[in-house]
């Protein structure tokens, strides 16, 4: 079955660095790309004048010195967060990035970067269109694509209506029923499991599908051999000093 362009090498840094780094701040793409990679992840939400950050949870609590929903502060109040503190004292006033910062740094770089929607709840649809919209724009002309994903099928609906060329891929922390027509009728070229749900079985009805079968957080030796062995296309690791994409 013939295959559509894939944005990503085999090994993907989660959320830039894993827990080596702040999560989703460039301080982590930095150090991602000092052990090798070439591709990350990150969570991606919106401001609430619209603008696309990278944060992992609805609120700022864990992972900046911020209090309350993120999504519902200006883009204005959040870049002057400490985003690195909670880290460690060498992060100390890393701020939260915007989606063009990483992507600037991407593009530059020629990584690739897979955008994970993580709306905050109740923004979803609008979520997946305004990244679309913001990635069309941002990755104009650099011959590069980042790849979206989402374990929300509306903020994959909202990508494909604003950007339908960008690729998709559904995350699955279980394998509801139907979730092989979801990823289908979304037009997904992946489907994203929890590697503790991608057994042979699986692995072969997804890429019986067309699709690719890529795994999250393997950060165990053992496991990723197991993975690679049964034939996945790609693995999210936190442990980028363990696993040497070259
Ligand atoms: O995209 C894979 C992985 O990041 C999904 O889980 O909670 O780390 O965003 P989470
Ligand atoms: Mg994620």
């Amino acid at each position: 079955m013939t295959r559509k362009p894939w944005p990503l090498p085999f090994w993907i840094a989660h959320r830039g660095a894993g827990k080596l780094a702040p999560e989703n701040t460039l301080a982590a793409f930095r150090l991602g790309a000092q052990y090798g990679y070439r591709a990350f992840e990150c969570d991606v939400k919106l401001s609430s004048d619209g603008l696309p950050f990278l944060l992992h949870d609805a609120i700022l609590e864990r992972t900046s010195n911020g209090q309350g929903v993120a999504g519902e502060q200006r883009w204005r109040e959040l870049s002057l967060l400490d985003a690195g503190s909670w880290h460690g004292r060498s992060h100390a006033g890393e701020p939260l990035a915007s989606l063009e910062a990483a992507a600037r740094f991407c593009i530059a770089n020629r990584f690739a970067l897979n955008i994970e929607l993580k709306a905050t709840p109740g923004q979803e649809l609008l979520t997946g269109q305004v990244l679309g919209r913001e990635v069309l724009r941002l990755w104009a002309g650099s011959g590069l694509a980042p790849l979206f994903s989402s374990f929300d099928p509306l903020s994959l609906q909202g990508a494909r209506q604003s950007a339908p060329e960008v690729p998709r891929g559904l995350l699955l922390d279980s394998l509801r029923s139907g979730w092989l027509d979801e990823a289908l009728g979304l037009g997904c070229q992946a489907v994203i499991t929890n590697f503790r749900l991608m057994d042979r079985t699986t692995l072969e009805t997804i890429h019986a599908a067309g699709l690719r079968a890529l795994v999250y957080t393997v950060n165990d030796p053992a496991a990723a051999q197991t993975l690679i062995a049964a034939g996945v296309d790609g693995i999210i690791t936190d442990a980028v000093d363990r696993f040497s994409p070259a």
